[in-house]
């Protein structure tokens, strides 16, 4: 049997903001083989309820677990805000989310923490609740942002009018005077230069998909699944639910080169799988 250590880490998203995670995992661990799956066919996410969330990231990891997956990262804040916890007993590979190593992150800097995400994730609560869990006297403040993605996806981050709907959801954030920004969604940091471009220079700005990568390596290691061969660069293979063309043509500026996209039509999990004890 092909060693465990050499089986790709699947990682997802709803589109492209997945991407910044899998920017962070190319440069910090190249040796590891990737499988990147986008759910654009049902994207955004950021506006679904708990439970459809829920079954969308079941039937993913299904998927994942069948191509072999050894671990799998959710590159998305909203899965990770509604789905980690119920996931996690159904599978036996280990799922990794990103909301908990990016409040950890935040905390090393913040006293005034701003948080924007989707709407789905900022009524969870789940940022709060985790920095919160991390050090009670921290303030936060969230801001559900729904018109960003569709700005991200669809390339028109540079449009006055994009600056303009950035500018007016970070606005109560601002009058907040935060000392810190968490990009509570993993679509956010491709908005960096127009965000950066509106907040005052000394706010810090948190991007988790930083640390999750440093989790997703700690975990690797310990559980040992790292792939060793150091010398040999691990292969990504990109995957969609929706138009292939699209997902590709939509990831260009962010890879540097066009991916080639595979369809995936995922199998419905009708039923939660048995928990794993
Ligand atoms: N990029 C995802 C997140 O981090 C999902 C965005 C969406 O589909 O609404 O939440």
């Amino acid at each position: 049997m092909r060693s465990l250590r050499k089986q790709p880490v699947g990682v997802f998203d709803s589109g492209v903001g997945g991407l910044t995670v899998l920017r962070e995992l190319h440069k910090h661990l190249p040796q590891e083989s990737i499988i990147y799956f986008a759910d654009t066919d049902r994207l955004p996410y950021g506006h679904r309820s708990g439970e459809e969330i829920t079954q969308f990231v079941r039937e993913i990891l299904h998927w994942m677990g069948n191509q072999g997956a050894k671990m799998v990262i959710m590159a998305c804040n909203t899965s990770s805000a509604l789905a980690l916890e119920t996931v996690r007993k159904e599978f036996d590979f280990p799922i990794l989310g990103i909301i908990f190593p990016g409040a950890l992150a935040a905390v090393q800097y913040g006293r005034r923490i701003g948080v924007i995400s989707t709407l789905a994730t900022a009524n969870s609560n789940a940022y709060l609740n985790a920095i919160k869990e991390i050090d009670k006297s921290v303030e936060v403040y969230q801001v559900g942002c729904p018109e960003f993605v569709p700005i991200i996806e669809s390339n028109r981050i540079y449009e006055p009018e994009s600056r303009e709907i950035v500018a007016g959801y970070l606005e109560p954030l601002l009058k907040k005077q935060i000392d810190t920004l968490i990009y509570g969604c993993t679509h956010y940091p491709h908005l960096e230069p127009v965000i950066q471009e509106i907040i005052p220079e000394q706010i810090r700005l948190i991007d988790p998909a930083k640390y999750l990568r440093t989790s997703a390596e700690k975990e690797l290691e310990l559980l040992g699944l790292s792939n060793l061969s150091k010398d040999s660069l691990g292969k990504t293979k990109f995957y969609a639910s929706g138009c292939p063309a699209t997902f590709a043509t939509a990831s260009r500026q962010w890879l540097g080169y066009l991916p080639r996209v595979e369809k995936v039509q995922l199998t419905p999990v009708s039923v939660a799988l048995e928990p794993i004890e």
